[in-house]
């Protein structure tokens, strides 16, 4: 009998987590300097030595280590990616992915099948964002997950896309301000906001620094339900409205209608899905499915985004993409 690529995949959910074990005990960050025991390293991190040799082991079988001799373990430039402090760091992406809060929704995803209530409600008795809200030291994972994700393909997704007709750009629900920053780097003479909640926007301020930007960029906090900063000509909402239901959307989108100048443009940036699906769409499928359990939103079809927008006064204009490696659509909305 052939091994079965389905086995593989039940049996990857340990890779997982042995990585946010790494994550979690900077196994990385550690040996950045060099090769250690597991005995070392296991005082460091009060762990116990056997056990944590087998997750070594586990690592360097990942790629992530490599064994120098019987018990000294030596990071790999693929393992380094680990690190906290590495440019290309995808600690956060691990970290939130593997959260308690992702980690126990997906286990209890049969409840969010069933019913169509999200899993992390069910099991924490509130909203996602509501709960990171209240738990900063998990926003702070989200948030470098997103500035990683956002950093690497934000290039892409705004390539060839003249941002410098607009004077002020509202990036609502900007988290980190990774995408703003990179949108003011290509539109010289244009300002910005970075609009998210407190816990969301904790490190926008040193990410549009650290891109040179900060003069011409504001950071404000509230919540996108209340109202978002009023009179730009240009609001983007990236990977925001896939965050929540329609009825949720719309109230976002009303909000942003209210506060657009007449002229003004509505950019959303979504992995629309078409309504026949191949496995090219994987990723987006996976992220639709993470929504399902952890947030209740979802991903659309362009014609999905189009209803949404006009209920909210918008007139869907243009859809454009894929862009980027991960199949963004550019969706561009006026107001009706
Ligand atoms: C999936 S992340 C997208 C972040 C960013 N747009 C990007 O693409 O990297 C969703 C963002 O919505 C923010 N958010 C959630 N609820 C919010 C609210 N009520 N008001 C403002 N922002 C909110 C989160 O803090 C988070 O930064």
């Amino acid at each position: 009998m052939k091994r079965s690529p389905l086995a593989d995949v039940a049996w990857n959910y340990m890779s997982a987590q042995i990585l946010n074990d790494a994550a979690e005990l900077e196994i990385a960050d550690r040996l950045a300097h060099g090769a250690q025991s597991s005995i070392e390293l296991a005082a460091a991190t009060g762990t116990h030595a056997p056990s944590l040799r087998r997750l070594l082991r586990a690592l360097t079988a990942l790629g992530v280590l490599e064994q120098c001799d019987a018990d000294r373990f030596a990071l790999t430039d693929l393992g380094a990616q680990l690190r906290k402090d590495a440019p290309d760091t995808v600690r956060d992406v691990v970290r939130f992915l593997c959260s308690e809060g992702a980690w126990s929704s997906w286990g209890d995803s049969l409840h969010s099948l069933r019913t169509g209530e999200t899993a992390f409600e069910h099991n924490y008795g509130m909203q996602a964002f509501e709960y990171l809200g209240q738990h900063p030291e998990e926003a702070a994972k989200l948030n470098g997950a997103m500035g990683r994700m956002t950093g690497e393909t934000a290039a892409g997704i705004i390539a060839g896309y003249d941002f410098s007709q607009f004077s002020t750009i509202v990036d609502v629900g900007g988290g980190n301000g990774t995408f703003l920053a990179e949108i003011l780097r290509s539109a010289k003479d244009s300002k910005g906001i970075v609009f998210d909640m407190p816990t969301g926007v904790t490190d926008a301020a040193a990410t549009l620094g650290a891109a040179g930007v900060a003069d011409r960029a504001d950071v404000v906090d509230g919540s996108f339900f209340a109202s978002v900063p009023s009179g730009a000509d240009a609001y983007v909402l990236k990977l925001v409205l896939h965050d929540w239901d329609d009825d949720r959307c719309l109230r976002i989108l009303e909000n942003v209608r209210q506060a657009i100048a007449p002229e003004g443009r509505l950019l959303v940036f979504e992995r629309a899905v078409p309504e026949v699906v191949t496995a090219e769409h994987r990723r987006a499928l996976l992220a639709d499915l993470l929504m399902l359990v952890l947030t209740g939103g979802k991903e659309r079809t362009v014609t999905e985004y189009r209803a949404l927008f006009e209920s909210a006064g918008f007139t869907l204009d243009t859809a454009t993409g894929p862009l980027g490696d991960l199949g963004f659509t550019r969706l561009e909305a006026t107001p009706a």
